[in-house]
């Protein structure tokens, strides 16, 4: 049986007082849930007082990013030691966001996702269709090819204890989350993929969706028997509507 996941994607949100408030509400919040996994990941300069702020709550560290370099004249970059070192867990790579903005391929991503697991953390790879993609029918096609980036160069045994966010990225912060239909639909679609490779794996493999979820679409959406969760961005900066997501999970 899986244990779902639902972890906050702070973006680029935060202030030292919002960490503060934002980490004491959701401890309170959800000090007797059980049944669900919980993250955050604030940007990296709130890391620290982060990690603090969550001691001995069952609330986990993550990250936005990572780089693929280890040490050395990477001006500007945070490297996986970095993250460990600093309690981070659950590291996002690949977000639409980082894939546009700052073009970063399948190739690199998969980089990323081979340094994670080197140094023991555990990657969230996004992936996810844009709207003309999904116009064009093309939304298997393009969910295949960022997962085989990986499966291809690190064979499916990577996928041991990781994580695989589904965010359609016409449906990331525009308030137009999928169906829970369309979710599910695709999310079947990636575990049989990686089930062509590897059935064991695919069948622990936790599965989130990301994009426009709220305190009112989450219980239908982890109510689909392949939706594991949920990567959630505006809805995890307010205490209510992140608690009431992830009770919907647990
Ligand atoms: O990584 C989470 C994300 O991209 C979804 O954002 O604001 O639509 O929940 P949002």
């Amino acid at each position: 049986m899986r244990h779902p996941l639902v972890m906050g994607n702070w973006k680029l949100n935060g202030s030292k007082h919002m960490t503060a408030e934002l980490i004491a509400g959701l401890r309170n919040a959800l000090s007797g849930v059980d049944g669900c996994d919980v993250a955050i990941a604030p940007p990296v300069m709130y890391l620290e007082q982060a990690h603090q702020a969550i001691a001995g709550s069952h609330i986990a560290l993550g990250a936005q990013n990572v780089d693929v370099n280890l040490s050395g004249a990477f001006t500007g970059e945070v490297s996986a030691e970095m993250l460990r070192d600093i309690g981070a867990r659950y590291i996002i790579i690949g977000h639409s966001e980082r894939r546009t903005y700052h073009k970063e391929s399948d190739e690199l991503v998969a980089k990323k996702f081979a340094i994670l697991k080197d140094a023991g953390l555990i990657p969230v790879l996004c992936i996810g269709e844009t709207e003309a993609e999904n116009e064009a029918g093309k939304t298997e096609e393009v969910c295949s090819r960022q997962i085989d980036a990986v499966l291809n160069t690190l064979g499916a045994g990577a996928f041991n204890g990781a994580v695989i966010a589904y965010e359609p990225v016409w449906a990331i912060g525009t308030g137009k989350s999928a169906t829970p239909a369309q979710a599910q639909a695709v999310h079947k679609f990636i575990r049989d993929h990686v089930a062509k490779k590897d059935a064991a794996v695919a069948q622990q493999l936790i599965l989130q969706y990301g994009g426009s979820v709220n305190d009112k679409n989450a219980a239908e959406l982890f109510a689909q028997p392949d939706i594991d969760g949920a990567l959630v961005g505006g809805a995890s900066l307010k205490a209510d509507a992140f608690t009431a997501i992830v009770k919907a999970a647990a």
